[in-house]
């Protein structure tokens, strides 16, 4: 396979991708790429804290949204917003079967019906059973909750990350990036920053850039890439022992999964984007694993895993006061290639739901070279 650099031109800030078919252009409606994408699954915060009569406020693409289960267990998901008077029902109390507002007691099923007005009199001919909050697809995977922001039955969008291995521990780190969705996104499948703000002693003991070069292969809704870890590799791998296999997956609408196999150890190391509001994304970061001794390194573990995320938010809040005083991007090289490939995967999403057809991933297999 040839591969030659790419120059792409300059682009609009979580806007365009590289050259296209003008007739799509027309089609789309601009300010659509701008967007993160209306109907997908997103990772609104663990499963874990969500038992019995909880009630989370999360934020989800500028909506407020209370996240519960129900009496099945079931996760539900609910616009935060009484219909009366806009009271949060976060706010209010949660019995298992029925939401309480706590301005006028005004109670809602955990499908958002209207069950009960306790201030009508007998004799008000005030009918509550048309009132409703709106209510979002939920689901549940590999230990999070997920909604899908899009109003009415989910089409045919990416599938939920899950794992292929039973974990003996896990953790979790979250962090707020005041940066647009797709700029936080676009650091999840950027090969050219870790060598410059990943450069912690653990993680990258050496400062030198190497050259690499990886195949990488088209998957429903994204794209992978396979290798074997070498012994120069990061610390981290080596905790396994030997020389593990790395498959990393990017996945829309902003997932990517690293998967670590060390002979039966397993290791996954997820990070799921979520769009907040127009400017402020959460980044997730979930890490598992199947061997006992690593329960142990948690306490080290995780601030190891903050700082790392940390190192991002810094350096993406900076590029977005950037962005905000002049919105374009030149994507360059090979290296740049996936950030194209996101904005071509999101491109084709939404371009799939517009004219009701399947998605069809436009990426083909090729083989990247970069320095890191
Ligand atoms: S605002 Fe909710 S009952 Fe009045
Ligand atoms: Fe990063």
């Amino acid at each position: 396979m040839s591969v030659s650099p790419v120059a792409a031109p300059s682009i609009a800030p979580h806007a365009t991708g590289p050259a296209r078919d003008p007739a799509a252009d027309e089609a789309l409606d601009p300010d659509a790429m701008r967007r993160p994408l209306p109907d997908a699954w997103y990772c609104v915060g663990q499963a874990s804290g969500l038992t019995g009569k909880a009630l989370r406020a999360v934020e989800l693409n500028g909506e407020q949204i209370v996240i519960g289960r129900d009496a099945s267990g079931a996760p539900f998901a609910l616009r935060d917003r009484c219909p009366h008077r806009g009271m949060a029902l976060s706010k209010g109390g949660f019995d298992g079967a029925e939401l309480v507002c706590p301005f006028h007691g005004w109670r809602f099923s955990t499908e958002g019906r209207c069950r009960d007005v306790p201030t009508l009199s007998e004799h008000d001919a005030a009918d509550f059973s048309k009132i409703v909050v709106q209510r979002f697809p939920v689901v549940e995977s590999a230990g999070f909750v997920w909604v899908n922001p899009n109003l009415g039955a989910p089409g045919e969008t990416a599938s939920l990350p899950a794992l292929d291995f039973d974990p003996v521990g896990s953790l979790v780190v979250e962090l707020v990036v005041e940066a647009s969705f797709d700029l936080t996104t676009l650091s999840l499948v950027d090969p050219g920053h870790v060598a410059f703000v990943h450069d912690s002693w653990w993680f990258r003991p050496s400062k030198e850039l190497r050259e690499k070069k990886k195949t990488f292969r088209p998957v429903p809704h994204g794209f992978v890439m396979s290798s074997h870890a070498t012994t120069t590799s990061s610390p981290v791998y080596r905790l396994l022992g030997g020389v593990p296999d790395v498959e990393i997956e990017f996945r829309l609408p902003g997932v990517r999964l690293e998967r670590i196999t060390a002979g039966p150890k397993r290791l996954a190391n997820y990070t799921f984007a979520t769009p907040l509001t127009a400017n402020r994304t959460l980044l997730t970061n979930a890490l598992y694993w199947n061997i006992p001794g690593l329960n142990l390194l948690k306490p080290v573990a995780r601030p190891l895993m903050r700082q790392f995320l940390t190192q991002d938010q810094q350096v993406l809040q900076h590029a977005q006061a950037g962005l905000d005083r002049k919105p374009t991007m030149v994507l360059f090289g090979q290296g740049d290639l996936p950030s194209q490939w996101y904005f071509r995967l999101k491109r084709e999403a939404l371009e799939a739901a517009r004219a009701g057809r399947p998605f069809e991933n436009p990426l083909e297999t090729r083989e990247l070279r970069w320095r890191s």
